[in-house]
């Protein structure tokens, strides 16, 4: 399902409400939410925290899980993707910082973290997602499976491109402290997510959007992944969506 919003502010709130309805129709237990990093989900976890103050949801015992962490940063450096979650969705939203689960990208050897990522993956299918946020890279990237990711992968350490390091090289002192690698949720593991709400907004993320909808599926576009799964809601602003 293709949503298109007059501007990011609305694209927020209909993400924000397929998110919701995505939550409420685990029917036992509590619920398990994947999480993503980025300015893109910045106004949907906005928007979230609009509903919890409105007495509409309630996070306290939701589980969550995120997309990626960067190789090489210890979960309590500042530019960790775990700090930055519990900055912008767990302050944001009244998530519990325990319930955060994050890929453990530190350790003395690339076998521990490839270890570590497995048991991540784990976790996640026993948990079960029931709703995977989602913003796509401008070159097609979600979470940090960049283009030729293996379709059914998992949790794995994962190369970023230069383009990837470049987009986010704003975040660190420059280019060379911006880490080489990240251990992301695989494609396949991303699709094993009852419900996916991907969002994308601005011209730069057009292409990638038409690439990836209209385009093949294909591992040279990993978000074309979306393609095969059952329940995938993706919200676009006019921007974005203007490659369609
Ligand atoms: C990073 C994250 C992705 C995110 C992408 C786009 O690379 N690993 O999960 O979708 O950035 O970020 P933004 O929303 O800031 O454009």
């Amino acid at each position: 399902e293709v949503l298109i919003a007059a501007n990011a502010e609305e694209a927020a709130k209909l993400a924000a409400t397929a998110v919701l309805d995505g939550l409420a129709m685990r029917t036992s237990g509590n619920n398990v939410l994947g999480v993503a990093t980025g300015s893109t989900p910045l106004g949907l976890y906005a928007e979230l925290a609009k509903a919890v103050a409105n007495g509409k949801a309630d996070f306290t015992n939701t589980l969550a899980f995120a997309l990626d962490e960067y190789v090489g940063l210890e979960g309590t450096h500042e530019q960790s993707y775990r700090q930055t979650l519990v900055h912008e969705l767990c302050k944001i939203i009244g998530l519990r910082e325990e319930n955060l689960n994050t890929p453990d990208g530190f350790g003395d050897s690339e076998a521990q973290i490839r270890t570590q990522s497995a048991h991540y993956d784990a976790a996640i299918t026993a948990a079960g997602v029931d709703v995977q946020i989602l913003g796509i890279g401008a070159n097609g990237h979600i979470g940090f499976n960049e283009p030729g990711s293996s379709l059914r992968s998992r949790t794995r350490i994962k190369r970023l491109s230069a383009k990837t390091r470049q987009d986010n090289a704003r975040f660190f002192d420059g280019i060379d402290s911006v880490p080489t690698h990240s251990v992301t949720q695989g494609l396949g593991t991303i699709l094993d997510a009852r419900r996916l709400v991907l969002v994308a907004t601005g011209a730069h993320k057009a292409e990638a959007i038409a690439t990836a909808l209209e385009g093949p599926l294909s591992s040279a576009c990993p978000a074309s992944v979306v393609q095969l799964h059952p329940d995938a809601v993706v919200v676009l602003d006019e921007a974005a969506a203007a490659g369609l």
